[in-house]
This record gives structure tokens, C-alpha cells and sequence, in this order.
């Protein structure tokens, strides 16, 4: 939630700092701000909206600016308008800040301050760190000013001071008017990654905003800083400790972030989910002897292959695979396993026996809920692992091993390829711990041989599109969804629920089928859309007789079936709707029926006149609680 960029080099900072947050929009849009220095004093600009709005109140860039920071902001503390958006100067305006993450006592810091004669013009946490460095930069004795012994500056010692005194999350770009060619960067909790170009530097939240000038990048560590000026850049931690940093290698391209042909980025990466499947699995299945090969935790596998119980820990889509994998893990490995909801598992109490592994499920690699979730579990002694997209995240830092998903950058807030990498990645953890606990070599094999398949059925699928439009077109007047599966499908019913609702704004409750008529079938009106799950399975029959139940009751009918199911036509009305899929044991089947489902959401907000990629009060990674 927010994105902060920020550039220091040779060229025009400007246009540098608008490409940048354009391409961290998809962290929050709700209000965007620049400030810009190499003409003097610290020029700040910023608006209420989105970063077209503050392309429309910026001047021609002056060219004299090759330095500046940026900010795209999800709101918590202050409603989105241009007061409240960053970049946030401090009562001295010498100093300016912008923030991501969230400052838990900004309240009792705000008052002391206060005392002290520092002025506020916002409601927002981060104009404390603002003021904080400026009244401990004012504080710093002048005639010690320049360079000190040790090699610090009165600026660096003044966000050192600042830091120490806040309690909460940040990724920090800081600038400061007496020095016009140093940057300051810090994280704790909050993503920061500095792009490392020739004779130019760009800090930013996300490589998304780097990779165009650098692939060349340091991942900071929490509670650790950057200081970047004329004779390069030094890391170290926050009270001053130098670290060394690597260079990494950003793994991703420009034009994996880029539209392209797509009209929406959650467009493209719904069609992108074949080829990203194939990746995500190609060097995992050795088809030659048919094994899985899960390198990430290869060390961990003697430890998941004895374990007493596994505990799967996610937030929202994550959630849903996580759902599906306690499906998968308890069939095929005969595993005790259950998935919580991160925001809940870790201020319960947890009980973790000796053997209990927690597996951490999470695209971003940066939601606050499953970075704390992985910490709690670690504190109890577990095994913690993690399921993670973001290659260097947090959670992918923090768990003690993992398997990366490898399906590119996700930038839709409507997660879709995550989900379906998510699940092939569950899925293969489970053949694999399967073949060696439970089921034959011979169902293993069976089981990867149809995996393999998944990419080209989704294919198929992603063919009816146009089909499923049509579909959402005929309901988009419904403002009440049900989405109904049964086992392995009721996560993905859920799934489909969550993504209706986040980009249409349409309500949408996902059940496991028979729970109906326990209370839910009194919804059922006249025409009101109930999608069912009813693909080929052991339960086939059962929800046959839940798709009768809602029939009887004058509900609308949408099915998911498998490809030739004549049964499944009979028992439709004339408006009813049939999406066909192609068959697949039951186990693999949500890689497939999740798809229609994220089309369906994706025409009806279309059609509805959302902006698909960045919904209302939505962010893309929630780096808050
Ligand atoms: O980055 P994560 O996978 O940890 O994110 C978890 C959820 O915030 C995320 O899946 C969210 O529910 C999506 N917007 C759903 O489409």
C-alpha cells in the first residue's frame, strides 16, 4: 500500500519520478505528490487522485531537477486530499519525506512535538518522521554541521535520531535542502529496493518502477538505510552499523510489467496463465522420471515427509489456494492440515506441536498479516515455509525456505495467475509428499501427467471468453451473486465470490453448495444468478440436487460443467447458462474452474464501468493491518 520512488542522477528528475509512480499505481491511487530539487529550495507538488491528475498540475519539467522524490498513496490516517498526500515537508520546510507503511505512535510523538513548537498541516502519521527529522536536524549543533569524524552528516545523524523514536512500519525516501545531492532511504517492514543505473540511482518500493532504467538492484533489510550522494551510495543499519549489500539481478522485464496488447493488466494476466502454469512447473516436473523437483526446500522435504500436521497461513486469494491445498495435502499425503486466515492466526494462541510445519502463502511476499503470521510461527518453533511470487519479499526473507511461484509480476489488484501458480505449486508439494506417504508411484504419475495437461486446458477455456461475456452481460443488472461448489471447488467458489465483488462492486457470497439450505437458500429470488461448480466427481449427484433446490426457487442457474456432460443441459432452463470445461481429475480441477469465474468478474466490471485494475479502496500488496 503506496508506492515511493525516487531518483537521484544526471537526467530531468521529473518525467523519471511520473513513469515510476505510474508504475507502482497498482500500490494505492487515491492521492500522488513529487518533490523536486536542483533549483534551490525543495519544490513540492501534489494532488487529491491519481497520477493523472498530478501529471495535470506539474509545469514543464525544469531541467535543472535531476533529483526528486514521489508518492502514490493508499490512505490511513487523513482522507485522500492534496494536504494529506506526500510528499510531507516539515515545519522548517527543509526537509522532505515521503512514506509507506504505517507509524504506530504518531499520536504521542505528534503531541510532544507539538510542545516543542513544530507546526502540522496534515492528519497523516508520516508528517511526524517529517517533523521528527527536522526539529532533530535543527537541533544538531551548526558548527558541526558538515562532515563528522565518523564520516556522518548532520542529515544522516538527524534521520538516524528520527528513526530510532518510531514505532510502526516504513519504507522512507527522505530528502533535505541543504544537501541537494543526498538521498536518504530506510525500511523496517515496508518494501525498499534501490536500482543501482550508471551514475543514477532510483529507489523505489517495487522494481516495477525500476527495471526500465536498471536491473541492477540492493533489496534493504528492515531497519536498515541508504544514503546515496555524489561518492555513490553506503548501507547501513539504522543506529549505524555498516552493512554490505549485493547487487541482485532484477528477474523480470519491462515487458512483463507492460500491457501490451491487453486493455487491463488482470486481462492479460488471465491469458498469460498457460504460459506463466508452464513456467511455474516446467523445471519442476522431470517428466524423464517422472518426479517432482522442488529445489527451494529440497532440504525441508525428509521434514514436510514426516510431519504430524501441516498449518497453511494466506490473506484473501492466497487464502482460497491455501483452502485448496488443505484439500489436496490431506487427500493425497494423508496430512493433518488446516488453513488459517493470517490476520487470525497470528493474535491467536497457536497451538504448534513439535513436527507442525506452517507453509505461508502469499503473492506479494509483503502482506502485513502473513509476514506476522510467519514470525508468530517461527517464535513457537515451527517450520516455516513459504509459497511467495515476490522474489526477495519479506515473507520470502523471512521463512526459513520456499518455492517461488515464477509467474512474473502480478499488477491487477484482482489476483488471478498467483492464484492458479499458487495452487500448481500446492499441488505439486502434495503429489510429491503424496508418492512418498501415501499414494502408489503409479496414482503419482498418473497425477503429474494430468498436471502437465493444465496448461493447454486453461487455453481452451480462456477460448470462451467472448461466451462468458455474454454471460455477464445477460446478469449485469443482478446486484446479488452465489457462488456454489463443493469440495474441492468450494474454495474456488469462494474465490470466484471475492472477485466479483473486488473489481464490480456486485455482492457476492462463495458457500460450499449443501451449506444452503442451512440458511442461505432464503436469499434465492426470482432471477437471482447462482453459479455452481459442477464438474465431473464424486459429488457430481449432490450438487446436481443443490443446482434442483435453487432451480425450484426461481434462481438463475450459471454452471461450470465438464465437456460432454448431456445431463447437466437437461436440467437447464431456457435463461439458465453452461460454461464447459475440460475434464481433469477432481484435484487438479480448481486451476480450471477458477478461470471462468475471473473472466466473469473481469466483463462484468468492464461492462459495469469500473477500472478493472485498480478498484475502489483497494491496494495491491495490504502492507497494513
Ligand atoms: O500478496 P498476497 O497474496 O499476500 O495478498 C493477499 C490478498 O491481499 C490478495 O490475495 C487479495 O485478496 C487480492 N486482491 C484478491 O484478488
Amino acid at each position: 500500500m503506496c508506492g515511493i520512488v525516487a531518483y537521484l542522477g544526471k537526467k530531468v528528475a521529473q518525467p523519471i519520478l511520473i513513469e515510476g509512480l505510474k508504475r507502482l499505481e497498482y500500490r494505492g491511487y487515491d492521492s500522488a505528490g513529487v518533490a523536486l530539487l536542483g533549483s534551490g529550495a525543495i519544490r513540492i507538488k501534489k494532488t487529491s487522485g491519481r497520477i493523472s491528475a498530478l501529471e495535470a498540475i506539474l509545469d514543464e519539467p525544469n531541467t535543472a531537477e535531476t533529483f526528486g522524490i514521489g508518492h502514490t498513496r493508499w490512505a490511513t490516517h487523513g482522507e485522500p486530499n492534496a494536504v494529506n498526500a506526500h510528499p510531507h515537508p516539515d515545519y522548517t520546510g527543509k526537509i522532505a519525506v515521503v512514506h509507506n507503511g504505517i507509524i504506530e505512535n504518531y499520536g504521542t510523538l505528534k503531541t510532544w512535538l507539538q510542545n516543542e513548537s513544530a507546526e502540522f498541516a496534515s492528519e497523516t502519521d508520516t508528517e511526524v518522521i517529517a517533523n521528527l527529522i527536522g526539529y532533530f536536524y535543527a537541533k544538531e549543533d551548526e558548527s558541526k554541521g558538515g562532515k563528522k569524524p565518523d564520516g556522518q552528516n548532520k542529515f544522516e545523524q538527524a534521520v538516524q535520531r528520527a528513526l530510532g523514536e518510531l514505532h510502526g512500519t516504513y519504507g522512507l525516501a527522505i530528502v533535505c535542502s541543504e544537501f541537494p545531492d543526498m538521498l536518504i532511504g530506510a525500511k523496517k517492514g515496508s518494501p525498499l529496493i534501490l536500482g543501482v543505473g550508471d551514475n543514477e540511482y532510483i529507489l523505489a518500493s517495487d522494481a516495477a518502477a525500476i527495471v526500465e532504467h536498471t536491473t541492477q538492484a540492493i533489496y534493504l533489510a528492515d531497519n536498515e538505510m541508504v544514503t546515496i550522494g555524489p561518492e555513490g551510495f553506503h548501507t547501513k543499519t539504522i543506529d549505524n552499523v555498516t552493512v554490505t549489500k549485493d547487487l541482485k539481478q532484477i528477474e523480470f522485464s519491462l515487458e512483463q510489467i507492460e500491457l501490451g496488447d491487453f486493455a487491463h493488466h488482470m486481462l492479460k494476466e488471465i491469458f498469460v496463465q498457460p504460459k506463466a502454469l508452464s513456467t511455474c512447473m516446467g523445471g519442476r516436473i522431470d517428466r524423464q522420471n517422472n518426479r517432482i523437483k522442488l529445489g527451494g526446500i529440497a532440504s525441508y522435504l525428509r521434514e514436510l515427509t514426516r510431519t504430524k500436521r501441516l498449518i497453511l497461513t494466506a490473506c484473501g486469494t492466497a487464502f482460497h489456494a491455501g483452502l485448496v491445498g488443505e484439500f489436496l495435502f490431506e487427500q493425497l499425503a494423508r496430512i493433518p492440515t488446516e488453513t488459517e486466515y493470517a490476520s487470525e492466526f497470528r493474535y491467536r494462541n497457536p497451538i504448534i506441536k513439535d513436527g507442525t510445519v506452517v507453509i505461508s502463502i502469499s503473492q506479494s511476499g509483503e502482506t502485513a498479516d502473513t509476514l506476522a503470521a510467519v514470525e508468530q510461527a517461527k517464535e513457537r518453533g515451527a517450520t516455516a515455509l513459504g509459497v511467495v511470487n515476490v522474489v526477495g519479499s519479506s515473507i520470502a526473507r523471512t521463512t526459513d525456505a520456499g518455492i517461488y511461484l515464477h509467474v512474473g509480476p502480478e499488477i491487477g489488484v484482482a489476483s488471478t495467475k498467483a492464484f492458479t501458480a499458487q495452487v500448481a505449486v500446492l499441488t505439486m508439494l502434495a503429489i510429491e509428499l503424496g508418492r512418498r506417504r501415501h499414494i502408489s508411484s503409479d496414482e503419482a504419475v498418473r497425477y503429474i501427467d494430468e498436471l502437465s495437461r493444465i496448461p493447454d486446458k486453461i487455453s481452451r477455456i480462456l477460448e470462451q471468453s467472448d461466451h462468458i461475456k455474454e454471460i455477464a452481460s445477460a446478469n449485469i443488472d443482478k446486484n446479488n451473486w452465489l457462488f456454489l461448489g463443493r469440495g474441492f471447488n468450494y474454495p474456488v467458489a469462494l474465490e470466484g465470490a471475492l472477485k466479483l465483488k473486488e473489481i464490480s462492486y456486485i455482492h457476492a457470497e462463495g458457500l460450499p453448495a449443501a451449506e444452503m439450505k442451512h440458511g442461505p437458500i432464503a436469499l434465492i429470488v426470482k432471477d437471482m444468478p447462482a453459479l455452481f461448480i459442477a464438474t465431473a466427481g464424486p459429488q457430481y449427484d449432490k450438487i446436481m440436487g443443490n443446482i434442483a433446490e435453487v432451480k425450484a426457487r426461481g434462481g438463475k442457474i450459471i454452471v461450470v460443467a465438464t465437456e460432454g456432460d448431456e445431463n447437466i443441459k437437461s436440467a437447464l432452463g431456457r435463461t439458465d447458462h453452461l460454461i464447459s470445461i475440460p475434464d481433469a481429475p477432481e484435484l487438479l480441477q480448481p486451476m480450471l474452474t477458477v478461470v471462468p469465474l475471473q473472466l466473469l468478474a473481469y466483463h462484468a466490471a468492464v461492462l459495469r464501468g469500473h477500472d478493472v485494475d485498480k478498484p475502489r479502496n483497494l491496494a495491491k500488496s495490504v502492507t497494513v493491518e
